[in-house]
């Protein structure tokens, strides 16, 4: 499978189109951005790392009941992706209060929450990503309430079977976002990337910040703590 044209350039990934019209391939960047673009920097390694523990993560997924957009890891930093139109949510899921919450509820960081939190965020940069509920994403034509539904028992599947998941490798998944796609016959499929940018996870040992956290708050050893997270899933 070969790159035939650039389609869209973000701030951690590109996407290819390929000769096949239902096939996209997926590079990864070592480029990092924080508070909508304001923050920039590169952190070596991380689009290789990302490819691999996001790819290893969806498979695990697929396994277990969730259909992703993973067809087949090309390189360390490629990998050929189902062709989807990316519904603009940010889909978000929380187990413990930190972050955008914690500031907003007034909630100290690492608050346990009584039950998972799922939140939705309209994808617009030049509007900060707002969130918003299924009320606004039905009035704006964003999704219908059976794509939220549908969105919304995947987001929180996914929650139980990667927390299970991530326990016994000491990593305890505070929270996340995730991205859905539609196929071309309108199937709901989870899309984007499953990885430490995009996923607060810490040591359920020490309480240390293992994900991009890191480099959001200039709390050091950024490319170390990506390092951990794929040596304890992938062993390397
Ligand atoms: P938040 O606490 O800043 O709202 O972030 C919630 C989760 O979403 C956290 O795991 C980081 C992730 N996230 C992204 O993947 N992309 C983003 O642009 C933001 C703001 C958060
Ligand atoms: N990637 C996002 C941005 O640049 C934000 C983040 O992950 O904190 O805006």
């Amino acid at each position: 499978m070969k790159k035939v044209e650039l389609l869209y350039e973000g701030k951690a990934k590109k996407v290819f189109t390929t000769e096949d019209p239902e096939l996209y391939i997926v590079d990864y960047k070592d480029d990092a951005t924080a508070f909508n673009g304001l923050k920039k920097g590169t952190i070596p390694g991380k689009g290789a790392i990302n490819n691999r523990v996001s790819n290893f993560l969806m498979k695990m997924l697929e396994e277990k009941g969730i259909p992703t957009h993973v067809v087949e890891e090309i390189s360390d930093r490629e990998t050929v992706v189902k062709k989807v139109s990316i519904v603009p949510l940010e889909v978000i899921v929380r187990n413990i209060a930190a972050g955008s919450l914690a500031k907003r509820l007034g909630l100290e960081e690492g608050t346990k929450l009584a039950c998972p939190v799922l939140e939705f965020c309209y994808k617009d940069d030049a509007l900060g990503d707002p969130m918003v509920n299924e009320y606004h994403i039905a009035a704006m034509g964003v999704a219908t309430k059976e794509e939220v539904a549908a969105i919304a028992g995947y987001a929180l599947k996914i929650n139980e079977i990667l927390s299970d998941y991530l326990r016994p490798h000491n990593i305890e998944l505070i929270d996340f976002k995730l991205e859905f796609g539609k196929t071309s016959d309108g199937t709901i499929i989870l899309a984007d990337e499953i990885s430490p940018d995009t996923c607060r996870f810490w040591d359920s040992v020490t309480g240390e910040k293992l994900d991009k956290d890191r480099f959001r708050r200039d709390l050091g050893n950024v490319q170390g703590a990506y390092h951990e997270i794929m040596k304890r899933l992938l062993g390397e």
